[in-house]
Parts: structure tokens; C-alpha cells; sequence
């Protein structure tokens, strides 16, 4: 039996969990920032690093606490070290090496989306998922990511394509910003949406030059102009006060406005991965990150592929440092490790050789 404390700390969730062999989750805690970024309708770095700061020895704590085990117990320490926001990482990083160090446990960096990309090996309620078999079709749609991911096996990854603008995520929570309908806009776009009819407005669907690369800011150019209609939004920084009065006084109609933003997306997002799963020959598509608990990408996805189509559970879709763990528990059986100078890497991609 192997046991690794994985922490992830790349965005606006401070995570720690005590995984075994990959699979079985003996913790798994998440301290959520995301009242605080509420006030600014997004998430603020400078903000989110410090909080991190004031977590994680908690959260730590608590992980080891409700996995029952002391530092003997472990194999491992793993942390996501990129990609994501510079200062958050930082964090997370700082604090595995110097467990590490001082336990004298290896150190394990992790690729968050990787770790994304291992969510659905979790066991869930004593329940082992049967693994895909290889090659399988990745996308991992979160507020800062949208990407296409092929994965001929573990630690081979070919990214096929990712947006050239905003991430799914951070499309639905502008357009939710516009609507006035609060952060994040994700779930909230989705309830708004609810006896919406998505064929009211027609928004548009983009057109990439790369045929599985995606792209989301004329969609919120779109929702824009439209909203300007019914309320003097001036641009898309502004929390939508306007916005916000339309709603209200039932000027705005928002249940179709919101049922066409997710349509679109959502479209977007099936006839890409229908694409590539079929040039690709894949044998199962597995969507993750935070986008992925949507409920309208979910039946989509499982309607209009030929192939098996895996989500998460949905309180592994969104960050978490369990599945940071399973993705650990690979590069462990390698033997890969990091060394003491691990840094941070912001901009990290999925390679051939991770
Ligand atoms: O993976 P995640 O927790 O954090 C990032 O790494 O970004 O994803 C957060 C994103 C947000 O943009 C949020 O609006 C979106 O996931 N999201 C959803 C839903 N739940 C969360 N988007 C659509 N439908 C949902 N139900
Ligand atoms: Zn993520």
C-alpha cells in the first residue's frame, strides 16, 4: 500500500488529501476562497495567495487528522506546481518541500492538469471506476483552461487543442457577470437557464483555424450587444448594476438568455471532442475540471459521442488535492520525483514525456 499527501494550491481552493494507491481517497479537504472572490466577481491573485497563506497548515492538518495516519504512514509528499497563478503555487509548493524536508519523504510535482485529467480513477462510496483503456480523449474545461487532450497512455499526452481566448469557465462567468446573475457564473447561468429557450437568441459558435482549438470571446461580444439592449452595460469589467435592475424589474429576459450562452458553449465544446474522438479512434473521452459538472455538457456529451464518455462525481470537478494524488501515485510507481528546486511553472503544459 502506497500512501501520498498531495496539496494543490494553483488557484482559489486550498486542498490537501491522503490518497492510497491512487485510488482510494482517505481525506480529502477543500478550503474555498470563493466568498471572497465573490466581492470581485473573480478570483483576485494577490488576494488568493495570501489566503492560501492563512490555510494551508489547517488544511494539512486536517488531512492527515481524518486520514488517521502520522508522517510514518506516508510514501509521499505530492503538490501541483503549475499551471496556474504564480503566488497561489507558490504556497503549495513552499509547504510540500518543507514537509518533505523535514520528514525526509520524496517530493512529487504534480501537472494540475493531469490531475484533472485522474479525477475519475477516484473511488467513490468503496466503488473502484473501471479505468479507460488507452487511448482515451481528455477534455478538461475549468475557469482558466479549455484543452483537448489525447492520452496514448499514462504520462503520454498530446495536447490537440485548447482555446485561443477565454476558458469555457471564464466564459461563463463574464456572461453570467453581464446578466448580473452573480459568481461563479457557471452554476448560475445553469439555473438561470432552467425553462429558458436557448432558440430565442442566436448566438454565435466560433470558427478556429485549428480544428480543435476553441474560442469563446465572440460569444461574450455577443451576450454583450445583447444586453446592451434591455440595460446600459458600458463594458465587460463592470459587475453588471444595470444589469442587475433589468433583472429585477423583469425587463431582461434572462432564462433565454442564459439557456443560449450554455447552449453555445456546450456546442462548442461536444463537436470538437465528437471530432477528435472520432479522427483519434479513442476508446473513452473523459471530461474534467470545473465546467464538467455541468448538467446540460453532461447529457450532450453522453447523447452525441460513439464512445464511453466519463465525468467525475461532482465535488471532484472542481479543484480538489485528491486527484493531484492519483495522478502522484503514477509518477511514484515510475520513480520519478522532483528534486529540492522545484519551482513553480505558471504556464505548464501536458507533454509526451510526463
Ligand atoms: O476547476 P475549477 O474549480 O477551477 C479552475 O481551475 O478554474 O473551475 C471553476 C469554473 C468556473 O469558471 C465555474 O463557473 C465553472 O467552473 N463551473 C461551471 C459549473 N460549476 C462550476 N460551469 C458550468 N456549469 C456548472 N454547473
Ligand atoms: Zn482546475
Amino acid at each position: 500500500m502506497t500512501a501520498i499527501l498531495a496539496i494543490e494550491s494553483s488557484c482559489d481552493e486550498t486542498a490537501a488529501a491522503v490518497v492510497e494507491d491512487g485510488q482510494i481517497m482517505r481525506s480529502n479537504v477543500v478550503a474555498s476562497q470563493i466568498e471572497i472572490h465573490r466581492r470581485y466577481g473573480g478570483v483576485f491573485p494577490e488576494v488568493a495567495a495570501r489566503q492560501h497563506i492563512l490555510a494551508i497548515d489547517t488544511v494539512v492538518q486536517e488531512a492527515m487528522t481524518q486520514a488517521g495516519t502520522d508522517w510514518a504512514g506516508l510514501d509521499a509528499v505530492a503538490v501541483t506546481c503549475g499551471p496556474g497563478l504564480s503566488g497561489s503555487l507558490l504556497v503549495g509548493v513552499n509547504a510540500a518541500k518543507g514537509l518533505a524536508i523535514s520528514t525526509g519523504l520524496p517530493l512529487i510535482g504534480v501537472n494540475h492538469l493531469e490531475g484533472h485529467l485522474y479525477s475519475s480513477r477516484l473511488a467513490v462510496d468503496g466503488r473502484l471506476p473501471a479505468p479507460a483503456p488507452f487511448p482515451v480523449l481528455g477534455l478538461i474545461v475549468s475557469g482558466g483552461h479549455t484543452e483537448l487532450v489525447l492520452m496514448r497512455n499514462h504520462g503520454d499526452y498530446e495536447i490537440l487543442g485548447r482555446t485561443i481566448d477565454d476558458a469555457a469557465g471564464e466564459a461563463f462567468d463574464k456572461t453570467a457577470r453581464l446578466l448580473g446573475i452573480g459568481y461563479p457564473g457557471g452554476p448560475a447561468i445553469q439555473e438561470a437557464a432552467q425553462g429558458g429557450n436557448s432558440a430565442v437568441f442566436k448566438l454565435p459558435r466560433a470558427k478556429t483555424r485549428q480544428d480543435y482549438d476553441f474560442s469563446f470571446s465572440g460569444l461574450k461580444t455577443a451576450v454583450l450587444r445583447l444586453v446592451q439592449k434591455y440595460a446600459p452595460v458600458s463594458n465587460l469589467r463592470q459587475p453588471s448594476a444595470a444589469a442587475m435592475a433589468a433583472l429585477q424589474n423583469g425587463t431582461m429576459p434572462v432564462a433565454d438568455l442564459a439557456a443560449g450562452i450554455q447552449a453555445a458553449i456546450v456546442e462548442a465544446l461536444v463537436q470538437k471532442t465528437r471530432a477528435a474522438a472520432q479522427a483519434f479512434g479513442v476508446q473513452a473521452v473523459l471530461v474534467a475540471g470545473g465546467v464538467s459538472a455541468n448538467a446540460h455538457l453532461r447529457q450532450e456529451m453522453a447523447a452525441r459521442l460513439n464512445c464511453p464518455v466519463q465525468f467525475p462525481p461532482l465535488f471532484l470537478c472542481t479543484d480538489n488535492a485528491a486527484m493531484i494524488g492519483a495522478a502522484a501515485y503514477r509518477h511514484y510507481l515510475a520513480g520519478r520525483f522532483s528534486n529540492w528546486d522545484l519551482d513553480v511553472a505558471p504556464n505548464l503544459t501536458l507533454t509526451a514525456g510526463d
